[in-house]
């Protein structure tokens, strides 16, 4: 089907206001190519580029997650870590202006401290760069698990010195590292794996998972698309009975 046709029919319905992405498959992809792990996460960032300027021009969807590294992903080989992280610092100085002016507002999601020090002169950079920006909100998971997220808030809590009683899910909600999101509708996984790999656990609870086999340096923006009709094809009833 046609782009433009797709896009028309999915403005008819209602839209997800935050879908987040776990982008897999790079490997895999570079595999099936006799290439390096490195060139399927080079064509994997071009991809996450060319699904950003799309989403950001469309103004179909006002809040987008990367999940780009996770806390686990530190076990990979070395070269292939600042590889990633190199690619990252690529995009933000090269990208950072092209980002502000497409009205992109860039969020981090994740433990920084970790990561090394140009990265995070390049996040911070970023950041207050597309502060004002509010046609896309871009959160970039990075160093990012479930589970960290989840001790995060509780730290917080204690250093506010909440008791028992002032702890409820929606006060809990805004001490999480993705407390000024709003929650996730839609989660699409890329790659074939159905599972959510320590990503959003908290946040996970009423959003609906999209599983598509298809690699992540070959997902475009079509396949965004379909996913969003997919979603809009589905009953979310919240745990309520449905009438
Ligand atoms: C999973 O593929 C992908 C990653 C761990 C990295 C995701 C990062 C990018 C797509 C680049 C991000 C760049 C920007 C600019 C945001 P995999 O290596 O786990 O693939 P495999 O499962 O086939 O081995």
């Amino acid at each position: 089907m046609e782009i433009d046709q797709l896009l028309a029919e999915l403005r008819q319905k209602p839209l997800p206001r935050h879908v987040a992405l776990i982008m897999d498959g790079n490997g895999r992809w570079a595999k099936a190519r006799g290439l390096p792990r490195s060139e399927g996460h080079r064509q994997g960032a071009l991809a996450t580029e060319r699904l950003i300027r799309f989403a950001a021009e469309k103004k179909l969807v006002p809040y987008i997650t990367l999940f780009a590294f996770s806390t686990e992903n530190w076990a990979r080989p070395r070269q292939e870590i600042e590889f990633l992280f190199s690619l990252l610092e690529d995009f933000l100085r090269k990208k950072l202006r092209e980002l502000a002016e497409a009205g992109i507002r860039l969020w981090l999601l994740g433990d920084m401290d970790k990561l090394p020090g140009r990265l995070q002169a390049a996040i911070r950079e970023a950041l207050s760069a597309t502060e004002g920006n509010r046609d896309l909100n871009l959160a970039v998971a990075l160093n990012f698990g479930g589970r960290w997220a989840i001790l995060e808030g509780v730290r917080r809590a204690l250093a506010q010195g909440l008791g028992p009683e002032e702890l409820t899910e929606e006060s809990f909600r805004k001490l999480l590292p993705t407390g000024g999101l709003p929650e996730p509708d839609l989660i699409i996984r890329t790659g074939g794996h159905q599972r959510l790999s320590n990503f959003f656990l908290w946040e996970a609870a009423y959003a609906e998972l999209y599983f598509t086999p298809t690699l992540w340096p070959d997902f475009g923006p079509e396949e965004f698309l379909l996913a969003l009709r997919d979603f809009q094809g589905r009953t979310r009833n919240f745990g309520r009975a449905v009438e």
